[in-house]
């Protein structure tokens, strides 16, 4: 692709699609490092690094961005897989790499107003379902009513047998009526609810999952249950 325009399009990618956030990838950070001379495949002039980082498509693996003066910036894109431990990385104080974590988001699925989720295929207890969230994924939680159902609507249409219950970030405080989302929120044990299925919770559990148990009424809404029980569970990208 003629160079020009190759700039042109990771100014686009850089601006129209926030790439930094909805990207598929996440990137490692080596600070000071570049890619060695015969491991690039090829290079770039932009105006800003989060270029570089969005034209690092396809078979890169890997770009090393330096700066140029006056604000602009070198892309070396690479297709070879590059660690610390070998020689394709050598340390240059004006650069940095951006390592593409390859495959981290294979099995996450984007869910508008919602992010990348993971369904697992494994039924763990909820101590063991929180520690197994991958790739900096945490249980499921909400931030609002409309991140709720559209999570809801997202599994509705994708739902099967096998994912009935699944466990999300979501616990009883000490006191009964408030239950607490991992980091910050809550939401009230109160009838009715956009949340809670309605015969939850019958407070003899200090876990929840969703529920998909349509002759109850259960349409992935939020039922307690004992933190032991194994179920399969829900992550969501942080
Ligand atoms: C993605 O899911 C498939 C099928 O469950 C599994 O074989 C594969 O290892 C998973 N890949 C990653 C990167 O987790
Ligand atoms: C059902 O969901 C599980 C994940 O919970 C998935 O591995 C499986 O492929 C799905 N089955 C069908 C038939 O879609
Ligand atoms: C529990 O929380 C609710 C809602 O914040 C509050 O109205 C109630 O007084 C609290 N109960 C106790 C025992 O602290
Ligand atoms: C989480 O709650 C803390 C304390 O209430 C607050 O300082 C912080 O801004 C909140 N963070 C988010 C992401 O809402
Ligand atoms: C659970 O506790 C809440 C708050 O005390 C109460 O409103 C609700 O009726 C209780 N549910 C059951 C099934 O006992
Ligand atoms: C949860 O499962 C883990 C791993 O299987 C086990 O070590 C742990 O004792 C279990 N915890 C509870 C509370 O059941």
């Amino acid at each position: 692709m003629d160079l020009r325009l190759l700039a042109a399009l990771g100014a686009l990618l850089c601006v129209c699609c926030s790439i930094e956030e909805g990207s598929a990838y996440t990137f490692r950070t080596f600070m000071g490092a570049e890619i060695a001379a015969t491991a690039i495949s090829s290079s770039a002039v932009v105006q800003r690094p989060c270029e570089c980082r969005a034209l690092c498509r396809d078979a890169c693996l890997a770009v090393a961005i330096r700066r140029l003066l006056p604000g602009h910036f070198h892309c070396s894109f690479t297709e070879q897989k590059i660690a610390f431990t070998n020689s394709l990385v050598i340390p240059a104080p004006d650069s940095r790499v951006f390592y593409k974590r390859q495959g981290c988001l294979v099995n996450f699925t984007l869910v508008e107003n919602v992010g990348f989720i993971y369904v697992s295929t494994v039924a763990l207890n909820f101590t063991a379902a929180s520690a197994s969230c991958p790739c900096n994924s945490q249980l499921f939680t909400a931030d609002s009513l409309v991140d709720f159902d559209a999570m809801r609507e997202y599994l509705l249409k994708n739902a099967n047998s096998s994912s009935t219950d699944l466990w999300i970030g979501l616990t009883r405080t000490s006191n009964i009526t408030t239950w607490k989302w991992f980091g910050n929120g809550s939401i009230q044990a109160v009838h009715p609810s956009p949340y809670w299925g309605k015969n939850d919770p019958d407070n003899d559990s200090d876990c929840a999952r969703i529920l998909l148990k349509p002759s109850a009424g259960y349409f992935y809404h939020v039922a307690d249950s004992k933190c032991s029980n194994p179920f399969k569970f829900l992550c969501k990208q942080m």
